[in-house]
C-alpha cells in the first residue's frame, strides 16, 4: 500500500512512524514533512493547505489511504475533496471539522446534546458583548470563534483585561473574521486532560489518556503554547473516570453526531477540564494532538494501517485497539523565544549520542545535506517508554541535555504529578 501523511511535525512524525511499521505498507509520502520524516518516508513540497495540488499527488502516485494531521485542511474540506475524486482519507469531512473550525457551533453541539462544559455567551456586537463581560466573575474567558493557530483564547483576570481582549479581537481585528463572532465563557477551576478517540462512522473509540503540558515554563507557568511535554497514561483517567466520561460525555456526543448528521470518520480529542463538579469539555478538536500522538502511539500495539482502514469503514472494534501497559513520556525541545518569536536554522548536534530506547520525533527540523538545523518553535520530541513514569521521565531527562543547538530550551518538571 502507498500512504500520504499530510503535515510537518511531531505529530506527522510519529504517524509516520507507525505506519511504516505496518507489513501492509510498501512506500509512505509526508507533505510537506520533516527532517525527522524525511529519514523514514519521502518529503513531498506541497504544502497542507495546497488541497488541489494534493488531490493530483493522490491520484498521480495511486495512494491508497491518506491520513490529515492538521485542522488546517479539514476545516477547508480536505477530505471532502479526496472524497469526491473517488480517494480514500482519513478524516473528519468540512461539516464534521466545524467542532474545532467553529467554537460557536462547537458550544451550541455540546449545549443541545447536554454535554458538560463551561457556561458561555455569543457575542457579534462589540457593546453588547462589552455589557455581556457584567454577567461573569473574574476570571472569564474570551475566545475569537475560528481557528487563530492556537492564540483565540484569552484569560483575562480584570474588567480592563477583559474590555482590551474584546477590542484586540472585534475591533483590531488580531485574527482577522476568524473574530468576528466571539464568546465570553466562565473560567473553570480544574486539571485537564486530553482524550483522543477514533470515531468509526459516528461510533467512539478512545484512546489511552494523556496529558499535555500547555504553558512554557515550569511549575504552569508563562505562556501557553501547543504543547512542549506529555505523558501517558493520565491517572486522573481511572476506570471509575472512564466510566463517567462514557455515560455524560461520550454517548452524548455519539447521539449528537448522529442527529446533526455528522458522519465522520477520523479522530475527535476532547479537551477535558476535571473541575469540582465533573469532567467538563473545553473544546473539540477534529485531529491527532501534538504532542499526545508522540506518547500515544508508542503504546499501540495494533497496526495502525488496520485501524484506520476499520474505522473508515465503520467495523472498528473495541479489540482493534490493544495498548502497551508501559508509561510514555515525551519532552519538548523548544528554540529560544518560542512561543513568541523566535529564530530558526540553528545547527543541531548530538542525536547520534541517545541510548538505544529513546525515540526521537521531530517537531521542525531541516535537513540540508547530512546536517540538521531548527525549522520551528517547537523542534524535537523525545520520548521513552518505561514500567513507571518516572522510569519513563528518566530515561529521557538522561538523554535530552545531550541534544545541543543554540538557544535550546525545554521544561525540566514534563511528567512529575
Ligand atoms: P481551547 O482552545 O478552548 O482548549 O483553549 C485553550 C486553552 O485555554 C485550554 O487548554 C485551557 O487551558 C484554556 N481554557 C479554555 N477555556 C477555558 C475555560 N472555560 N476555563 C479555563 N481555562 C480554559
Ligand atoms: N496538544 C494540544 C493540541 O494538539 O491541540
Amino acid at each position: 500500500m502507498k500512504v500520504l501523511v499530510v503535515g510537518s511535525g511531531g505529530r506527522e512524525h510519529a504517524l509516520c512512524w507507525k505506519i511504516v511499521q505496518s507489513k501492509r505498507v510498501s512506500k509512505v509520502f509526508c507533505a510537506p514533512g520533516n527532517g525527522g520524516t524525511e529519514d523514514i518516508s519521502e518529503n513531498i513540497d506541497i504544502d497542507v493547505d495546497e488541497i488541489d495540488k494534493l488531490v493530483d499527488f493522490a491520484l498521480k502516485e495511486s495512494i491508497d489511504i491518506t491520513i490529515v494531521g492538521p485542522e488546517g485542511p479539514l476545516v477547508k474540506g480536505i477530505v471532502d475533496k479526496f472524497k469526491a475524486k473517488g480517494l480514500r482519507i482519513f478524516g473528519a469531512n468540512k461539516k464534521a471539522a466545524q467542532l474545532e473550525g467553529s467554537k460557536v457551533f462547537a458550544k451550541k453541539f455540546m449545549e443541545k446534546y447536554n454535554i458538560p462544559t463551561a457556561r458561555y455567551r455569543v457575542y457579534r456586537d462589540i457593546d453588547e458583548a462589552t455589557q455581556g463581560l457584567e454577567e461573569f466573575d473574574y476570571p472569564v474567558v474570551i475566545k475569537a470563534d475560528g481557528l487563530c493557530f492556537g492564540k483565540g483564547v484569552i484569560i483575562c483576570n480584570t474588567r480592563e483585561e477583559g474590555l482590551a481582549a474584546l477590542k484586540h479581537i472585534m475591533v483590531d481585528k488580531a485574527f482577522g473574521s476568524q473574530g468576528n463572532t466571539i464568546i465570553i465563557e466562565e473560567y473553570l477551576v480544574g486539571t485537564e486532560a486530553s482524550l483522543l478517540c477514533f470515531v468509526s462512522q459516528g461510533k467512539l473509540f478512545p484512546m489511552e489518556s494523556a496529558k499535555d503540558y500547555k504553558r512554557i515554563l515550569d511549575g504552569d507557568k508563562g505562556d501557553n503554547t501547543g504543547g512542549v511535554g506529555c505523558f501517558s497514561p493520565n491517572p486522573l483517567i481511572d476506570e471509575d473516570m472512564k466510566r463517567i466520561i462514557q455515560k455524560g460525555i461520550l454517548k452524548n456526543i455519539e447521539r449528537g453526531l448522529e442527529y446533526e448528521y455528522l458522519d465522520y470518520s477520523g479522530i475527535l480529542f476532547i479537551g477535558l477540564m476535571f473541575t469540582q463538579r465533573g469532567p467538563k469539555v473545553l473544546e473539540f478538536n477534529c485531529r491527532f494532538g501534538d504532542p499526545e500522538t508522540e506518547v500515544l502511539l508508542p503504546r499501540l500495539e495494533r497496526d495502525i494501517i488496520d485501524i484506520f482502514q476499520k474505522t473508515i469503514d465503520g467495523n472498528l472494534r473495541e479489540e482493534d485497539l490493544r495498548w502497551s501497559e508501559k508509561h510514555c513520556v515525551t519532552v519538548v525541545a523548544t528554540s529560544k523565544g518560542y512561543p513568541g518569536r523566535y529564530e530558526i536554522g540553528k545547527e543541531i548536534q548530538g542525536l547520534d549520542n541517545m541510548d538505544r530506547d529513546i525515540i526521537l520525533f521531530h517537531n521542525g527540523t531541516k535537513r540540508v545535506g547530512n546536517r540538521l538545523y531548527t525549522n520551528g518553535g517547537r523542534v524535537l520530541s523525545l520520548t521513552a517508554l518505561g514500567d513507571t513514569l518516572e522510569d519513563a521521565r528518566n530515561k529521557v531527562y538522561e538523554n535530552i541535555n545531550k541534544i545541543k543547538f543554540d538557544g535550546i530550551y525545554y521544561r525540566k518538571d514534563i511528567g512529575e504529578i
